[in-house]
């Protein structure tokens, strides 16, 4: 399962991202977490040891973790593989453990072995005046897209501030997203956008009221926010500045005030089983559109045309359990 936190910039995205993975890290035996913001805070906010080191940076390698989920495919014969190119029964895949080959080798993972940290990585130098933040993501694309995580399975990510996501094949990864919403006009317009914008996600999309610290922000927030889209509210908190003036104790008890709505939170996201045949639909028709949009002119070639047609997650799924089951990497075959 996986859960993205959006929202207006400073809204709380990183706080909660980080809250929640903590919470399930007490809870489960891994937690994926995913940073796909510009600016990456997340393994500040996560406060693990193990994460502090340089990890590497997806944009960087996205070339990497594209040629590796290539496999053994035949059906591109000679084409690029891009971020939306849905796999091949030929493809390698990925699964939701510290010792899958990508998340192994491109991820940090926390002292316990409980958190493994994935960074898409910001803007270089060499970026300057040229890059695209869509370009660097194209490598977390193929990652969930070739991603086989089943319902026992928790990836997190904290993402861009604003509505990006709906510009990118990200928007279909998700199992649901939650936006993390102050109790101000310009931070609840940002959900509201993403709602004209994209309708089609309203039934996967909820609302998390953050720093909320008077029944004026709660009648506020629900004036704008249906009662069910509220998985509750987290109160403007003088524990997290506590900890952040350097009173360690201090976390634990922010962690207490954001519980309750963290419970309602994976209750959510539980019950919302994937459909695989919805995703691997959606995932070919977002392809089809980038592909006429820009991708064919650019590479002067089609590349969405006589893709493995076979292809379905269940049969992939099938496959790398099979191969497990011989002791096998989770590779082709
Ligand atoms: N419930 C809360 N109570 C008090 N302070 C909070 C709360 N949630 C977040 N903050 C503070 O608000 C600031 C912004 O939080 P955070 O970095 O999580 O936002 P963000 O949405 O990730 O921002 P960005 O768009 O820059 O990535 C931080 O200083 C954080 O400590
Ligand atoms: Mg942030």
């Amino acid at each position: 399962m996986r859960i993205a936190f959006l929202g207006k910039g400073g809204a709380g995205k990183t706080t909660t991202a980080a809250g929640f993975i903590r919470y399930m890290s007490k809870r489960h035996p891994f937690v994926l977490a995913v940073d796909a913001d510009v600016n990456a805070h997340l393994k500040g906010a996560l406060h693990a040891d193990g994460l502090e080191d340089a990890a590497y940076e997806l944009g960087e390698v996205r070339g990497e973790i594209i040629e590796y989920l290539k496999g053994n495919r035949t059906d591109l014969v000679g084409r690029d593989m891009v971020g939306t190119t849905p796999p091949s029964l030929q493809s390698n895949f990925i699964t939701v453990s510290p010792s899958d080959p990508i998340i192994a080798k491109y991820s940090r993972t926390s002292g316990d072995g409980k958190i493994s940290l994935l960074t898409v990585g910001t803007y270089k130098e060499s970026d300057v005046g040229g890059a695209c933040y869509h370009v660097k993501l194209s490598g977390l694309q193929a990652f969930f897209h070739h991603l086989l995580d089943g319902e026992e399975d928790i990836v997190i990510a904290d993402t861009t501030a604003g509505t990006d996501n709906v510009a990118t094949s990200l928007s279909i990864a998700y199992d649901i997203n939650v936006f993390v919403v102050e109790p101000t006009r310009k931070s609840l317009q940002v959900y509201l956008d993403f709602l004209t914008v994209a309708p089609h996600l309203a039934d996967k999309t909820y609302v998390i009221a953050n720093k909320v610290d008077s029944p004026e922000d709660e009648l506020f927030i629900l004036k704008h926010v249906a009662r069910e889209k509220l998985l509750g509210l987290v109160p403007q908190s003088r524990h997290l500045k506590r900890f952040e003036q350097g009173k360690k104790e201090a976390l634990e008890d922010f962690m207490h005030e954001q519980e309750p709505v963290f419970a309602r939170v994976l209750e959510t996201l539980q019950s919302k089983p994937r459909n695989w045949d919805h995703y691997l639909a959606s995932l070919r028709s977002t392809h089809t559109k980038v592909c006429r949009d820009w991708l064919d002119e650019y590479y002067g070639l089609r590349l969405d045309e006589n893709l493995d047609e076979e292809f379905s997650y269940p049969k992939a799924i099938a496959r790398t359990q099979r191969a497990n089951v011989g002791g096998k990497q989770l590779v082709a075959v």
